[in-house]
């Protein structure tokens, strides 16, 4: 099995400067209900649940949960298009570098759930690639886009990308670009209030570690955060 998304073997960028912005974004989670979408390997969900979080972590590949399942917190083998979960038990949701394998309508339909599982004042966090991340030109060490000739920034279309991990191993795939205002939209109009944006930037350790050079003069990712009022 391909080991490109087992933390203990290959950290990739979004490692480097997501997780971190993340947990702070997410806050203090000592006994409250979490629920991670999209899981992964379960590193960010354990850390979670090592501060004393009630975590359950959702992912649809088998290996990735079989992993999970090493570490703190409870983990589901499922698609979270089609989990079915009860109303009002999440304090916090959150879903990392997952919602760009999403269509429009798979995001406005789990939009609708999250707001459903989240208790009032539950909060739900999302990172995903920085909506300009095409526009900015390709000069990562990371990861490299193939941009179509008619690309257009407004319209929601499919980007091939390769991402490089800390090995200089490559992983090809495709996503969603969106406008930052679809992004936004897809929640608010189902009833969620933004509440914080952050866009992680390189601090001077990180890009000589790191080889981050272009990430500190251009925005990679962005993290949004949301309230049930
Ligand atoms: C880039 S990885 C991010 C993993 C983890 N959130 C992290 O930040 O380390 C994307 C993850 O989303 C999962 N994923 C993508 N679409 C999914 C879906 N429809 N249902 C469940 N998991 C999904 C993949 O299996 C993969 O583990």
């Amino acid at each position: 099995m391909n080991d490109f998304w087992n933390k203990k073997k290959s950290i990739i960028r979004s490692d480097i400067l997501v997780n971190s912005e993340l947990l702070k974004i997410i806050g203090d989670v000592k006994g409250k209900t979490i629920l991670d979408l999209g899981c992964g390997d379960g590193t960010i969900a354990a850390s979670l649940s090592k501060k004393g979080a009630k975590v359950v972590g959702v992912d649809k590949k088998e290996h990735s949960i079989k992993l999970a399942k090493e570490k703190d917190g409870k983990y589901l083998c499922k698609d979270i298009r089609k989990v079915n979960l009860k109303k009002n038990e999440f304090d916090v949701i959150y879903s990392s570098m997952v919602f760009l394998f999403l269509s429009d309508k798979e995001i406005k339909d789990l939009a609708k759930k999250i707001y459903h599982w989240l208790k009032k004042k539950g909060v739900f966090v999302i990172s995903d690639i920085h909506p300009t991340t095409e526009i900015q030109g390709d000069n990562s060490f990371w990861v490299k886009h193939d941009i179509p000739n008619n690309f257009d920034y407004f319209k929601t279309s499919e980007v091939k990308a390769t991402l490089r991990n800390k090995n200089n191993e490559k992983s090809t795939f495709t996503y969603f670009h969106r406008s930052l205002s679809t992004y936004i939209e897809h929640f608010t109009s189902a009833g969620l209030k933004m509440i914080d944006l952050c866009e992680p930037q390189a601090t001077k350790e990180l890009m000589h570690k790191f080889h981050l050079g272009f990430e500190n003069k251009n925005p990679a990712y962005i993290i949004l955060k949301f309230i049930k009022d």
